[in-house]
């Protein structure tokens, strides 16, 4: 699931808001400059969503929360980090409304047609609002004023405004029948934590559905995924950290990587897995794994890793034939 939305909305502080950590404070000038990933078990979810999401109802391990930056440099990343996941969350900041970066993310989710909802961030900026730390949007809104409520109902009027400006037809979540039809605002604040647990519980809802879909296609399947970073990692020269989103990989597969000239042909040496609620990008302490499965941050050690190149495809050959994935991973 990819967090997309222009610069400052607040995305990187959501994630942090759900998995309890700081990315941001170890980012420079705090402007995300990488594609991140943290995968964020299912018990945590309905810790934060409380009454609103039965860990019982669910048969997903949790949800890989992929962070994009927001600056208009990073294009290109973004619209990797867009199309390697099946749903996402747009950001925008209440106060802030629309803005070019924000129009740029619905068109990458227009065309790679991803379903997502609308998180209407730093609802606790609005003047005058009295903050309930990490309430469901309903009890917080009928806490506050008159006066609050009308002022934060027309920024999220705006919204869902220039939203239907740009062809999708939109409201406040609680009245959506089908998210697959209609995109849902959901009023947060990644401070205070006010309507996380209503996050959570849509795109856990939106997931469950979109997965249950994707469960006819075979996922122990040979592993497909992006490369997020090319990096040198200590005992284990150049590695490649990568979102897998399908399929799996294993110890001593042949995997075919994206390179800056030819299409690079190694064997896995050492999967490395972060941490459950740890950022891929700072994380210090992985776990050596045999095999990991769909859908994961996972860092990758194989020799001949040099010209791997951030956002080329990965793909595991096991019994296929080697000059067919070569010319898969050629041709995208
Ligand atoms: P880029 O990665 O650069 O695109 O930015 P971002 O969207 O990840 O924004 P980030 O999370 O770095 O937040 C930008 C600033 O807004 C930081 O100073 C945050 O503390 C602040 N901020 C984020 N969310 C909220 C919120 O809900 N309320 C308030 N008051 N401030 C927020
Ligand atoms: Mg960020």
């Amino acid at each position: 699931m990819a967090v997309l939305g222009h610069v400052d909305h607040g995305k990187t502080s959501l994630l942090d808001k759900i998995r309890g950590s700081a990315v941001i404070e170890g980012e420079a000038g705090a402007i995300t400059q990488h594609i991140g990933a943290t995968a964020v078990p299912l018990d945590i979810i309905s810790s934060i969503a409380g009454d609103l999401v039965d860990p019982d109802d669910f048969d997903l391990p949790g949800l890989l929360f992929i962070d994009t930056p927001g600056h208009h440099s990073f294009t290109t990343l973004r619209s990797r980090g867009g199309a390697l996941a099946d749903i996402a969350i747009l950001v925008v900041d209440v106060n802030d409304g629309f803005q070019p970066q924000t129009l740029e993310a619905l068109d990458i989710l227009k065309r790679s047609q991803t379903p997502f909802i609308v998180a209407a961030n730093k609802i606790d900026t609005v003047p005058g609002w009295d903050p309930n730390e990490d309430a469901p949007i309903n009890d917080t809104y009928e806490s506050q004023s008159e006066r609050v409520r009308q002022r934060l109902d027309e920024s999220l009027y705006e919204i869902i405004g220039n939203l239907s400006d740009e062809g999708f037809s939109a409201d406040l979540y609680w009245r959506v029948q089908n998210f697959q039809r209609n995109v849902g605002v959901v009023p947060v604040s990644a401070m205070t934590g006010e309507g996380v647990p209503d996050l959570l519980t849509v795109m856990m809802g939106l997931s469950q559905r979109y997965m249950k879909e994707e469960m006819e296609i075979d996922v122990s399947g040979p592993g497909v995924g992006t490369v997020l970073e090319v990096k040198e990692e200590k005992g284990f020269g150049k590695t490649v950290d990568i979102v897998l989103y399908d399929g799996t990989i294993k110890e001593d597969d042949t995997i075919v990587v994206g390179g800056q000239n030819d299409p690079i042909v190694t064997e896995v040496r050492a999967l490395l897995q972060p941490r459950p609620l740890a950022e891929i990008r700072t994380e210090s302490r992985f776990e050596n794994v045999d095999e990991v499965g769909a859908a994961a941050g996972i860092k990758v050690a194989a020799p001949e890793l040099g010209d791997a190149m951030a956002g080329a495809p990965v793909r595991v050959v096991r019994d296929r034939d080697l000059d067919d994935v070569i010319e898969e991973v050629q041709a995208e």
